[in-house]
């Protein structure tokens, strides 16, 4: 893990990062140092030699100055004030392109604690290398930046430690979800999801922080109704798993939200087999698992007076005498019967079983949200860099889209049309698992409404897109898994 400081002092021998701007359509350049108040004439004209022009994503190496090494990191075009998400972007890019050194000092324009806190979360965020399978080559791949210190006059404020504190922690657990993201479907079975999990659980101070955990194997599941997880699996020599996570905070008297992520660690399509091409992308088919547990940790570290409960649905979806045929009728957790039409519309039938699940604790709940590489349907709709939001409560999603945008994930609202739900009618069970290609995310979104209670705020979060990213890294966004939704997941408690 990288480490954060804040400091209002240079590091003599480090490497600087600093922000540079265009300033008019001519290839005009500035640069932008923040609280540093670099002097930059001497090196306006080298830059502007080496063709550098201050777009985003674009960073530029020079030795000299007042460091051993300068990194000038483009904001975009000159402003008065620089989005958090433009700080946060333009800090990670600067990071991943140190992997390889042990500390850089950044010194970028913030104007107060909040863009401190945005930098040093993207700094944090763009360290991250992933070699854990890599073996005789792993000796020629850099480790990620070891340190990061942000240059701010606010380094003496008591904010300060907090700042970097919440920071290491977003960044400890976007990285826990990459990884298991990357972590091959050979070494993430739903078993070994959830004994990775107890770890990480461990770590974050298990039963003194709050947090509890457990696990149903497949005798349970199967003796307790869950259908949908058993129908899933059963195709699969890798048994399936349900793994809870629950924090209760110190405090009395709180909201308490359910968190529940959808966790195929491998989706071939089952029996409805999907193309060879491309197949190898749906080890990220846990990334919803992966992300609500990360959250609910975090929370937990970070101590937020919010009770979740955290469901995680584990499941190998995979073709075999033993797997789920498409005419297959299984039973929910509750009772409501599901006919399978597609064996690749996996991830909506362990959702209902884990969400039913949720709902019928004695707590009672104040919101319910789940998160799922659902559809392909959303990749088509949104493209791969934005998620969907659906739900049944137009306000709740009106302040989810808000957070997103503050945390700088990219979430936007789609429909829940009534019409579509007649698509999902099935000629012999209470509902069929596939219904109209055309809207096919929304139909999705319409099965699990299917499985709440009108009156429980819900939020079902589609992050087929963005929660792998399959081309160039930018930002603060590696290749291969991504995290997104972890970060507006703790932010949503973090203001409940
Ligand atoms: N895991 C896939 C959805 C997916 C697609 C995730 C692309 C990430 C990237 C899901 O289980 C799936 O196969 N959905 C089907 C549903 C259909 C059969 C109704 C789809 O979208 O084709
Ligand atoms: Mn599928
Ligand atoms: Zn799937």
């Amino acid at each position: 893990m990288t480490t954060l400081k804040i400091s209002d002092g240079l590091v003599k021998d480090d490497l600087l990062v600093v922000g540079l701007v265009s300033t008019n359509t001519k290839g005009g350049i500035a640069i932008e140092s923040g609280d540093l108040a670099l002097d930059s004439k001497s090196l306006l004209a080298s830059l502007l030699e080496m063709g550098a022009t201050g777009k985003a994503d674009e960073v530029t190496k020079m030795p000299g100055g007042p460091a051993r090494l300068m990194v000038f990191t483009g904001l975009g075009p000159k402003s008065s004030t620089y989005s958090h998400e433009v700080l946060r972007r333009a800090a990670g890019s600067a990071s991943r392109a140190l992997a390889g050194n042990s500390g850089a000092t950044f010194a970028l324009p913030t104007r107060d604690l909040a863009g401190v806190s945005a930098v040093a979360e993207g700094a944090a965020l763009g360290a991250y290398v992933f070699n854990d399978f890599r073996g005789s080559s792993k000796d020629s791949h850099k480790s990620a930046l070891k340190s990061a210190t942000i240059f701010s006059k606010l380094a003496g404020k008591s904010e300060a430690k907090e700042i970097t504190n919440r920071a290491s922690i977003i960044a400890k657990y976007t990285h826990l979800v990459r990884d298991l993201i990357n972590t091959p479907p050979s070494h993430l079975t739903p078993d070994s999801f959830t004994k990775k999990l107890a770890a990480s659980f461990k770590a974050a101070g298990g039963a003194k922080a709050g947090l509890k955990i457990t696990i149903w194997d497949e005798k349970q599941l199967k003796s307790q109704g869950f259908g949908g997880i058993i129908g899933v699996g059963q195709g699969s020599a890798n048994p399936p798993r349900l793994l809870y996570i629950s924090y209760t905070p110190k405090a009395k008297n709180v909201k308490r939200f359910a968190l529940v992520g959808k966790g195929i660690t491998f989706d071939t399509g089952g029996l409805n087999l999907k193309p060879g091409f491309g197949m190898e992308a749906m080890k990220c088919d846990m990334s919803g698992a992966a992300a609500v547990c990360a959250a609910t940790l975090a929370i937990a570290e970070l101590a937020l007076p919010v009770a979740i409960d955290c469901w995680a649905p584990l499941a190998e979806n995979m073709p075999s005498d033993t797997a789920t045929r498409p005419s297959d009728v299984i039973t929910i957790f509750g009772g409501k019967t599901v006919e399978v039409l597609n064996p690749d519309a996996e991830g909506r039938l362990v959702l209902a079983d884990a969400m039913v699940k949720a709902q019928s604790g004695k707590n009672k709940l104040d919101g319910m949200i789940d998160v799922a590489t659902l559809t392909g349907a959303q990749v088509v709709a949104l493209g791969t860099r934005t998620g969907a939001v659906m739900t049944n409560n137009q306000s709740f999603s009106d302040s989810f889209i808000a957070i997103a945008k503050e945390t700088g994930e990219q979430f936007w609202p789609m429909p829940l049309p009534v019409e579509l739900r007649a698509s999902l009618d099935s000629p012999v069970a209470d509902i069929a698992n596939r219904g109209d290609k055309n809207g096919g995310m929304m139909v999705a979104g319409l099965f699990l409404k299917e499985f709440v209670s009108d009156d429980l705020p819900w939020l079902h979060l589609d992050i087929a897109g963005p929660a792998f990213n399959e081309g160039k890294p930018h930002g603060y966004t590696p290749v291969g898994g991504t995290g997104v939704s972890m970060r507006s997941l703790v932010r949503l408690v973090e203001q409940a």
